[in-house]
C-alpha cells in the first residue's frame, strides 16, 4: 500500500464536556482520546501525522507525541477550513491523506487499514467511511444516487425530513488524494445553517468535477463514534476496556472476571498470566508470563517480571522481579525496585528503594530511599526514617541483614552485610552498623557477647 499521511482534527472546543481541559485530552482507558486516534493512524501505517489544534492549542500541542506536527486553526470555521489549516504542513505530500476527528478513540488501526485498502482498490480521489446506525442522530447523512454511488453528504442541521430518515451516516473519517482535496477545498463556501466551511462539501465538489468518490461501510459501527460529553466518554472507555480484555484473552491471558477488570489499552500481559477480579492495570504497565494478579490490585506504569504474584496491592511506577510475591496490602510507590523472589506482605510500603534478590519484608514496614542487600530480612515494623523535616536521606543495608521487630533506621544510616538489630533498636542518624555486628537498644549499641545488657 502507498504511504499515507494523517490529518487529525482537534481544534474544536467540546462544549458539552463542560471542562477546562480540551476535549481531545480527556482520558479513556489510560490515554487521551487524541492518543488513541494517533496510535490507530500510526498502526495503519501513517508515517506523518498532523494534528489541527485550536481550542486549548498549547495544551494539545504539549501533549503530542514525538513525530506529530501541530497545525494551528486560529478560528474555528468548520471541518473543511480545519483541514486547509494542515495544508502548509503537508506541502510536500502528493499522496493519500487520511482525515479523522481527534475525538473518536474507538477508531482502530484495523478499521483505518480497511478504509485505506478500499480507497486504494477503488482508485478513488476520495473515500468516505460510513456506518449504518439504528438512528442517524446528529451525524451527516450519506445520500446515494440511483446506482448506489455517493451524491453528497447532508449535515443533520441542513437535511430534509426524508434525508434525516437515512441511517447510513458519515463517520467523519476519509481518505483523500491530496492534490484533488486541496483543489476542492479552495472552492468550498460557508453556505449552510452554521455558516461553516464543511469538509463534506469537498466531496460533492469532487464528484461534480468528475472525480471518483467511494464509500466504505465500516463493519464495526461503534468504531466511528465520537465522544461529545462525559457519558460518551465513559461509554467509549468501557468499550476500549472490553476490546482490550478480548485481545488479551485471545493472546493467552486468563481474565477471571473481565467485567470487573480494567486493563488500559497500552498495557501488556504475558501468556498464562491470570488476572483475578477487580484489578486495574493502568498506563504503561507490563506484566510478564505466568503471573497471578489480584484480586483487587491497582498497578500503574509498573513492570512485573515472569511468575510474580501481586494480591490486593497498589503499585505505581514500580518494578517487581521474577517470582516475587507482593501483598496482600503492599504499596509500591515510584522507584520501588523489588528483586527476584522477594516477599513483601501486609502494610509494607516501598518508595524509591532497591530491594535485591530474596529480600523479605513481611509486615508493617516503610522502606524509603533505601537499598537493601540480597536475602535480607526486614523485621515487622522496621522503618527507615528517611526525612528529617528538610531533606530525604538514604539507608543502605548490605546482604543478609536481619532487622528485629520495630527497628528504626534514622537516615542516613548503614548496616553492613550480615549485621542485625534487636527488637526496638534505633540506629541513629549517620551511624554504620559494622558487618556481622548486632546492635540493640535506643540508641542502638553493639551487643556484648554473652550478655543481653547494653
Ligand atoms: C462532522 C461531519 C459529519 C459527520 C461527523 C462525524 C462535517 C461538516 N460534518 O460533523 O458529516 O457525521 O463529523 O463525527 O464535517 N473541528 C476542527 N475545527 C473546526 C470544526 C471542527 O478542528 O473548525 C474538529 C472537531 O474538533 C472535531 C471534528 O473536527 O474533532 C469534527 O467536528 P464537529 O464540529 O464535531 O463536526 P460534526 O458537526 O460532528
Ligand atoms: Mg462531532
Amino acid at each position: 500500500m502507498k504511504p499515507i499521511a494523517a490529518v487529525v482534527l482537534a481544534a474544536g472546543e467540546g462544549t458539552r464536556m463542560r471542562s477546562s481541559i480540551p476535549k481531545v485530552l480527556h482520558q479513556a482507558a489510560g490515554q487521551s482520546l487524541l492518543m488513541h486516534v494517533l496510535d490507530a493512524a500510526a498502526g495503519a501505517g501513517c508515517k506523518e501525522r498532523v494534528v489541527v489544534v485550536g481550542h486549548g492549542a498549547e495544551q494539545v500541542r504539549a501533549a503530542l507525541p514525538a513525530g506529530c506536527v501541530a497545525a494551528l486553526q486560529a478560528k474555528r470555521r468548520g471541518t473543511g477550513h480545519a483541514v486547509l489549516c494542515a495544508r502548509p504542513a503537508l506541502k510536500h505530500w502528493k499522496g493519500t491523506l487520511l482525515v479523522a476527528g481527534g475525538d473518536s478513540p474507538l477508531l482502530s488501526a484495523q478499521v483505518l487499514k480497511g478504509l485505506a485498502r478500499h480507497h486504494a482498490a477503488s482508485k478513488a480521489s476520495a473515500t468516505v467511511m460510513s456506518a449504518v446506525l439504528p438512528q442517524g442522530g446528529a451525524y451527516g447523512r450519506i445520500l446515494r444516487g440511483p446506482s448506489g454511488e455517493l451524491e453528497r453528504i447532508a449535515e443533520a442541521r441542513d437535511a430534509s425530513a426524508a434525508e434525516l430518515a437515512v441511517r447510513e451516516v458519515n463517520s467523519g473519517v476519509y481518505c483523500f488524494e491530496a492534490p484533488a482535496l486541496w483543489k476542492a477545498l479552495e472552492k468550498v463556501r460557508p453556505s449552510n445553517a452554521q455558516g461553516e466551511y464543511y469538509l463534506t462539501d469537498a466531496l460533492a465538489l469532487l464528484i461534480q468535477a468528475g472525480h471518483k468518490v467511494a464509500v466504505w461501510a465500516c463493519p464495526d459501527a461503534d468504531a466511528m463514534r465520537g465522544v461529545n460529553d462525559r457519558a460518551e466518554l465513559a461509554w467509549a472507555a468501557a468499550l476500549l476496556w472490553q476490546r482490550k480484555a478480548r485481545a488479551l484473552m485471545a493472546s493467552g491471558v486468563t481474565l477471571v472476571d473481565p467485567a470487573s477488570t480494567r486493563i488500559d489499552a497500552q498495557v501488556r500481559v504475558g501468556r498464562d498470566s491470570i488476572i483475578l477480579p477487580y484489578c486495574f492495570l493502568e498506563g504503561a504497565t507490563v506484566v510478564g508470563q505466568g503471573c497471578r494478579v489480584g484480586p483487587f490490585s491497582r498497578i500503574k506504569d509498573s513492570r512485573l517480571a515472569d511468575a510474580c504474584q501481586v494480591e490486593q496491592s497498589v503499585l505505581d511506577q514500580a518494578q517487581v522481579g521474577a517470582g516475587a510475591m507482593v501483598g496482600p496490602w503492599t504499596r509500591l510507590r515510584p522507584g520501588a525496585k523489588v528483586g527476584r523472589g522477594c516477599r513483601l506482605g501486609n502494610f509494607v510500603e516501598v518508595k524509591n528503594s532497591v530491594l535485591a534478590e530474596g529480600v523479605k519484608a513481611g509486615h508493617l514496614s516503610y522502606l524509603g530511599d533505601a537499598q537493601v542487600g540480597a536475602g535480607s530480612n526486614i523485621g515487622c515494623g522496621t522503618i527507615t526514617a528517611n526525612y528529617d523535616g528538610r531533606q530525604k536521606h538514604r539507608t543502605i543495608l548490605g546482604a543478609g541483614v536481619f532487622t528485629g521487630s520495630g527497628t528504626v533506621l534514622v537516615a542516613p544510616a548503614r548496616m553492613g552485610a550480615k549485621s542485625s538489630t534487636g527488637a526496638g533498636a534505633v540506629v541513629l542518624k549517620g551511624r554504620t552498623v559494622a558487618a556481622g555486628q548486632t546492635v540493640v537498644g535506643v540508641p542502638a549499641r553493639p551487643l556484648k557477647r554473652g550478655s543481653h545488657e547494653q
